[in-house]
């Protein structure tokens, strides 16, 4: 399929200047390539989640389209990781599996526009009754109008509802498409967009998209617009083939000056559009920072940065004004203009025997028709270059997008296998290849039950990892660091800060994978199991442990299997964990929201509930980064007795800045410049009077 460019467009029919919320300050060439993949659409039956004490968002039952995983192969998706999200071979077979409801709405576009179309005949018809040189009776003539008055409408509606309803679907899968896509990205894609951006994706970029069929299926937009410009150049034509080409050739040329003016005026409606983003990021800002505004008085400094934006929004406002003014003032020229050399040149032809009465009038109504659908038509190519500019920024951010295989192929398998349906509402179709890919790639990968017993017997070994982040790839976190993790043991890893840590911890939970080296359990690389199959024997406790705005006892269940988790389950974990009797205490129990973020809660709370989470995994692994450090002493020691009794058996990395919390464990390894550079036991590592010594001899002196 052939690539549609923007250059295909005129160059004049820029984003209409007339609509701000349309308008998008980011403007860039598209290209709606043909790349990626086309989804399919099937009608079949989608099952709805089982209720569960964890909520998940409810889908819409009415929505068509079929379940992700209703037995579908891998999907190809994963293997189109780098194709463009929104291209024709995307939005095509979408927009053709709603065949029925196309056919309505073509079939109610004819009709309305016919109806529109023989208004302005019968105006005619109309007057030539008027003047006695009508062959029909007044009466039926009007019951004629009346007719075309109760029509229209019907079919307008008719027109309206398909189009809404198709567009509306093929939105609801996009939507859920890229969510999905973004989801199973490289943790280093989240490092290198801001939320904002992704979320703006989601909802503005998308909303273009979307609002381009809203804003265009009105009268004298879109398909409308352009079938009313074919219909009423014909019906002139039929009625004076002299007219005609003087009033179509003159409405085309002084609707494409209008749009040169438009053209003009881009740049003020985009510095407008920056201005109305930089409100809304002062405003954000503020408010998600109020805290740290207040603690610095930075009230005054806020209100005058708002102010000024609010002003130059102001002003730009005003010279849109002015400028919408001068378009409507425009569009009446146009109109005046067309009008002017009808009553010229049709009026000397009426005088003249050569042209009824009431063609004149009909002519004249066309003329109004003719105007408002070419301007319409030019508005609705303004959108549509808009449109293209969404999906050029949607589609630039998926190019530079890494898909995490082995985390989308976990989820692909485990969809199948369940054969979840998480109201994506659409399944996208494969090719034999693909199919063959991905069946090759997922079983290569181990199994679930492999992956859990060698995690149970075996140690964990680090062998000459090197590391460095993505963002900062000139920098290496970790090099050459080698350590084992022993089975069923408690090792600690300390430190100064910033010597790589909780790198270690990011590199164990398979967030980023060593640039060099590998990480193995019981000998096997752990790169050969899938994420999904991981996650589930690594249980991670960290420093800022990240709640769900949801209820507290939705947070402890959170990542179980739904059906896996009774209540029971929770509030045994929340007492091992010590959390029980602060959760109690909150004003719907464990029912109690717990803010964004987690947000309502105490640092220490929050810890408690992440830990609850964590036993309740009951995952092998067990990877405590500084758990227990938003703790009072009396809550730690009580976390510390539940933790030590998790651990027991557990293959378990504890990390901690305090050293006597620590210094029971198995063995001790001190990082520092991202090697392990002593390892032994308590006393070991004292009896060596090295860095460890001396950073116990540090603490003792800052505890006396
Ligand atoms: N996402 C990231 N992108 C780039 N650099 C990072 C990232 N996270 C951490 N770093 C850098 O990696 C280095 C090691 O950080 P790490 O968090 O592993 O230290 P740590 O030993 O856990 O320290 P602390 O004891 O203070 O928690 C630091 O220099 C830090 O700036
Ligand atoms: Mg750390």
């Amino acid at each position: 399929m052939a690539s549609l460019s923007l250059v295909t467009l005129p160059s004049l029919f820029a984003p209409n200047p007339f609509r701000f919320q349309s308008q998008n300050p980011r403007f860039s060439p598209l290209s709606f390539s043909h790349r990626g993949l086309s989804p399919r659409l099937s009608n079949g039956a989608r099952r709805r989640p089982r209720a569960a004490y964890v909520s998940a968002p409810a889908s819409d039952p009415d929505s068509g389209g079929a379940a992700a995983g209703d037995g579908a192969p891998a999907a190809a998706w994963l293997s189109a990781a780098n194709a463009a999200a929104i291209s024709w071979a995307v939005v095509w077979p979408l927009i053709l599996s709603h065949k029925m409801r196309i056919a309505a709405s073509l079939v109610s576009l004819v009709a309305c526009t016919t109806c529109t179309l023989a208004m302005p005949l019968f105006s005619g018809n109309f007057f030539e009754i008027l003047i006695g040189r009508g062959s029909e009776s007044l009466w039926k003539l009007l019951s004629k109008v009346a007719a075309l008055y109760i029509l229209e409408p019907i079919f307008t509606i008719i027109f309206v509802i398909n189009m809404t309803t198709i567009w509306e679907k093929v939105m609801t899968t996009l939507r859920g498409q890229i969510f999905r896509r973004i989801l199973v990205q490289k943790v280093e894609f989240f490092d290198r967009h801001k939320v904002g951006e992704l979320t703006g994706l989601l909802t503005s970029d998308l909303g273009a998209l979307k609002d381009v069929v809203n804003e265009n299926i009105s009268r004298d937009r879109g398909l409308r617009a352009l079938s009313e410009v074919i219909g009423t150049i014909c019906i002139l034509f039929t009625l004076s083939s002299q007219l005609a080409p003087v009033l179509g050739l003159l409405m085309v040329s002084i609707s494409l000056l209008v749009a040169v003016f438009k053209r003009s005026t881009i740049p003020i409606f985009k510095s407008h559009g920056m201005v109305q983003a930089r409100i809304a990021d002062c405003a954000t800002e503020t408010f998600s920072a109020i805290r740290t505004v207040r603690s610095f008085g930075g009230e005054r400094r806020q209100i005058s940065m708002f102010n000024n934006l609010v002003l130059a929004y102001q002003n730009s406002g005003i010279k849109l004004g002015s400028l919408k003014s001068a378009n409507e003032s425009l569009t009446r020229v146009v109109i005046y203009i067309s009008l002017l050399t009808l009553y010229i040149l049709g009026g000397s032809k009426v005088k003249a025997g050569e042209l009824s009465v009431g063609t004149m009038a009909s002519f004249i109504g066309y003329t109004f028709t003719l105007t408002f659908a070419v301007q319409g038509g030019v508005n609705t190519l303004g959108d549509l270059r808009g449109m293209f500019a969404a999906a050029e920024r949607i589609n630039s951010i998926f190019s530079e997008m890494e898909i995490d295989e082995s985390l989308a192929y976990g989820l692909e398998k485990e969809l199948q296998q369940k054969n979840l349906d998480l109201g994506l509402l659409y399944r996208e179709s494969y090719s034999e290849q693909n199919q063959a890919v991905n069946i090759h790639y997922m079983s290569s990968l181990k199994s679930g039950s492999d992956c859990y017993s060698l995690a149970r017997s075996g140690d964990i070994c680090l062998e000459d990892v090197h590391f460095s982040y993505p963002l900062r790839s000139d920098v290496e976190v970790l090099n050459g660091l080698n350590l084992t993790i022993k089975s069923g043991k408690i090792t600690a890893l300390v430190g100064p800060s910033g010597a790589g840590k909780s790198t270690v911890v990011q590199l164990l939970a398979r967030f980023y994978e060593p640039t060099r080296g590998r990480i193995t359990v019981a000998g096997e690389d752990v790169r050969t199991f899938d994420k999904r199959e991981w996650a589930r024997v690594v249980s991670l406790v960290n420093q800022d442990p990240v709640l769900f705005s949801v209820s507290v006892g939705e947070n402890i269940a959170y990542g179980l299997p739904d059906d896996d988790v009774s209540k029971d389950d929770i509030v045994k974990a929340a007492k091992a964990a010590n959390a029980h009797e602060f959760i109690i205490s909150l004003p719907q129990g464990y029912d109690t929201l717990v803010g964004e973020r987690g947000s309502l809660l105490s640092g220490g709370q929050r810890q408690r509930v992440a830990i609850a989470r964590a036993l309740l995994k009951n995952a092998p692994i067990l990877i405590l980064d500084e758990a227990t450090s938003a703790l009072d002493a009396t809550s730690e020691r009580l976390v510390q007795e539940a933790l030590d009794h998790l651990m027991n058996g557990r293959t378990s990395l504890v990390i901690a800045h305090r050293l006597s919390t620590v210094q029971n464990a198995h063995q001790i390894a001190l990082c520092s410049g991202g090697k392990i550079m002593e390892l032994g036991t308590h006393s070991e590592l004292l009896a060596k009077g090295g860095q460890y010594a001396s950073l116990v001899a540090t603490q003792r002196l800052a505890f006396e």
